[in-house]
């Protein structure tokens, strides 16, 4: 007879599991971001070659008035934004739109209740008399509650191109997952990085700082501190490929010599070949046909783009079907 033991297992230990046992092996982007990668990702988003923030920020700042005449309900509206993180784009449009004294409510969304602390009193102090009501919880909890506001329009924001973690499947179905929370009128106004010269694209996740390489390298140190484990991280290479057939762009962690890691907390031990390739990362670059084909296999129907001047980067406002 066999003795049965429950033990809890979180879903980062569940998918540290799963993802170094596999064949090829891989690891989440989503565990990128601790303390230290929040603040890594920020260093990102202020390199010059990491154009996609200044590229979203150009199309917010110049197309303000157009942007918003987009937004206005007979009503006024409210504004709701998954994963709003310091709202350096956001605030230009709030900023705009309370200015022009035009009805609306905004609701940040975030699973930290640290960041919707920080992020409302930053917005209280730069807009004051804002409605700002944070919504703490995972998207689809908070999208799931307000599907029931029906007594005014709805626009819901997503920036950063942060669909691009997502492969295509997985992306349409986050997308009917927020068309579940629309009614119809409401919209969704949302940031799809495109495709370019290869190069560019390599360059901005390939800078010679190494700032995305230690990004790429948090996940491993997260899996050091968390569960006691002896990753060398030295001993392991930031890798970049982007293809221009796909768009799709992956960023791997190569084993560069042959080694064991422990992981204490999880009792396993992990053999790497030399060369051998943990894969951490999509990010997916776009064009119209496929942002047409997303929008159109999760019921939605795309109202409007915004582009900035060097065709880098998109914002699409989308309907539902
Ligand atoms: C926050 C997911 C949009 O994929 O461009 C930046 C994260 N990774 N540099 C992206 C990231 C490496 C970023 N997103």
């Amino acid at each position: 007879m066999t003795t049965k033991t429950t033990i809890y297992i979180s879903t980062f230990e569940e998918d540290v599991i799963k993802g170094l046992s596999s064949f090829p092996k891989s690891l989440s982007s989503k565990y990128f971001y601790d303390k230290k990668g929040d603040l890594l990702f920020q260093d990102i988003m202020a390199m010059p070659t990491y154009y996609l923030t200044n590229c979203e920020y150009e199309i917010i700042a110049s197309q303000k008035e157009e942007i918003s005449a987009s937004f206005q309900g007979e009503n006024g509206f409210d504004l709701i934004e998954l994963g709003a993180g310091d709202g350096k784009k956001t605030k230009v449009l709030l900023k705009y739109l309370s200015e022009k004294g035009i009805d609306f409510s905004y609701l940040p969304i975030d699973i930290s209740q640290n960041v919707l602390d920080g992020l409302k009193a930053s917005v209280q102090k730069e807009i004051p008399g804002i409605d700002i009501k944070p919504q703490q919880g995972t998207y689809f909890e908070v999208l799931g509650d307000l599907a029931h506001y029906n007594d005014r329009k709805k626009v819901i924001m997503v920036l950063g191109s942060n669909i691009g973690n997502l492969l295509h499947p997985q992306a349409i179905e986050f997308l009917a997952n927020i068309r579940e929370g629309m009614n119809i009128g409401d919209l969704l106004f949302m940031g799809f990085d495109q495709k370019k010269n290869p190069q560019t694209i390599l360059d901005a996740y390939n800078d010679k700082e190494g700032i995305t390489a230690a990004f790429n390298k948090n996940v491993l140190h997260r899996i050091n501190n968390e569960l006691d484990a002896n990753f060398d991280v030295d001993e392991f290479l930031h890798w970049e490929v982007y293809d221009p057939e796909t768009g799709t762009a992956k960023s791997y962690l190569v084993s560069k010599k042959e080694q064991q890691v422990r992981i204490d907390k999880l009792e396993l031990d992990v053999q790497f070949k030399a060369w051998e390739t943990i894969h951490t990362e999509i990010s997916q670059k776009y064009d119209d046909e496929i942002v047409s084909w997303l929008a159109s296999e999760s019921g939605l129907r795309i109202v409007h783009q915004f582009i900035d001047s060097k065709g880098y980067y998109k914002n699409y406002l989308f309907e539902k079907k």
